[in-house]
């Protein structure tokens, strides 16, 4: 299935758990449809959710259920390698040589370490600040062409391009140099409560977020409550935060641009719009609802996709790995 022509692409997520509707619009929902253009790769990354305090019970769930989710939304293991990051230990060999190319100054810039070690001041631990070593580590064990990421992650994947270069120069062409890929469809989506925020499941308010496991109770309730603006009117603007983010939504579900969704609603209150949404995300969860439910009872079916997931990963990390243990003069018998 390696094919030479298609360009790689390789994405990551953290297992948390349940995906929010952010996470499903804004990535992906999008990894299912580039699976038949690009030779691609998708992950759970378990392993830098260690970074923060986790449960472990919760942990092993989460990335099941996070699996489960990603096959669902229509990730097809025939076409996509998809694996859990734990699996394939050349992940950790790989970010061992990476980290001892990577200078703790460019690490202390990383604006995702300052924010989560602020947020948690009673465990910066050293993964927190390696992170983006394991990252790079990720993406260039595959040679990756293309790393579909939301802005919060393109600075690590700018650090990834250092790393590899720096590599590259100094011992001699081994990396590829990935690009992010930013989807023409792939709309961020903004907080329910808060519009000028992204939408996030460590929200502090639950009316701020949907998740992908919700039910249709649940999102009618986030949609009716959600935070509009007292004209009246559906349009998108920037002075209409709260409104352009639910017709993004609604876009982004339906396929309409925003004049149609203007045109749709004219003259109607923001409640038979509010409904709308909420029936378009309704309408586009309930199959993947099924889906995930089916999958996850499946535990055969799904153990085995993550098994041979992780043997067709590990065969093309271990060759990059041997590699570069050669090239930084490991000794090998
Ligand atoms: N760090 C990413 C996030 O939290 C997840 C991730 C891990 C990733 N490894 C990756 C994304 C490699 C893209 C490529 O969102």
């Amino acid at each position: 299935m390696e094919n030479e022509a298609k360009k790689r692409i390789l994405s990551g997520i953290q297992p948390t758990g349940s995906f929010t509707l952010g996470n499903y619009i804004g990535a992906v929902r999008n990894w299912s449809s580039l699976q038949t253009d690009f030779d691609s790769l998708y992950m759970v990354a378990d392993l830098h959710a260690l970074t923060v305090r986790q449960n472990p019970a919760e942990l092993r769930r989460h990335t099941r259920e996070a699996a489960a989710m990603l096959l669902a939304t229509g990730i097809d293991p025939q076409q996509s390698i998809l694996f859990i990051q734990s699996h394939v230990p050349a992940h950790t060999q790989l970010s061992w040589i990476l980290s001892c190319n990577t200078q703790f100054g460019d690490l202390s810039r990383m604006t995702q370490f300052k924010d989560k070690s602020a947020k948690h001041a009673d465990n910066v631990n050293a993964g927190l600040f390696t992170y983006p070593a394991l990252m790079a580590a990720d993406i260039l064990l595959y040679n990756a062409d293309l790393v579909p990421v939301g802005a919060d992650q393109k600075q690590h994947l700018e650090m990834t391009r250092n790393v590899a270069q720096r590599f590259n120069n100094l011992y001699s062409p081994t990396f590829n140099m990935p690009e992010p890929y930013i989807s023409k469809t792939g709309a961020k989506v903004m907080s329910l409560q808060e519009p000028d925020k992204k939408m996030s499941k460590s929200d502090t308010n639950v009316n701020g977020f949907v998740l992908m496991t919700d039910d249709a109770d649940t999102i009618l309730r986030r949609f009716k409550r959600a935070v509009t603006d007292s004209d009246g009117i559906v349009r998108a603007g920037d002075d209409k935060p709260g409104v352009t983010n639910l017709m993004t939504i609604y876009g982004s579900l339906t396929g309409k641009d925003f004049a149609a969704i203007e045109k749709e609603f004219e003259g109607q209150g923001y409640g038979t719009f509010k409904e709308a949404v909420a029936q378009s995300v309704i309408d586009t969860f309930t199959p993947i609802q099924a889906e995930y439910s089916r999958i996850l009872e499946d535990k055969e079916y799904l153990d085995g996709v993550l098994a041979e997931g992780a043997q067709k990963a590990s065969r093309i990390a271990e060759r990059t790995l041997r590699k570069v243990y050669k090239k930084v003069g490991l000794l090998q018998l």
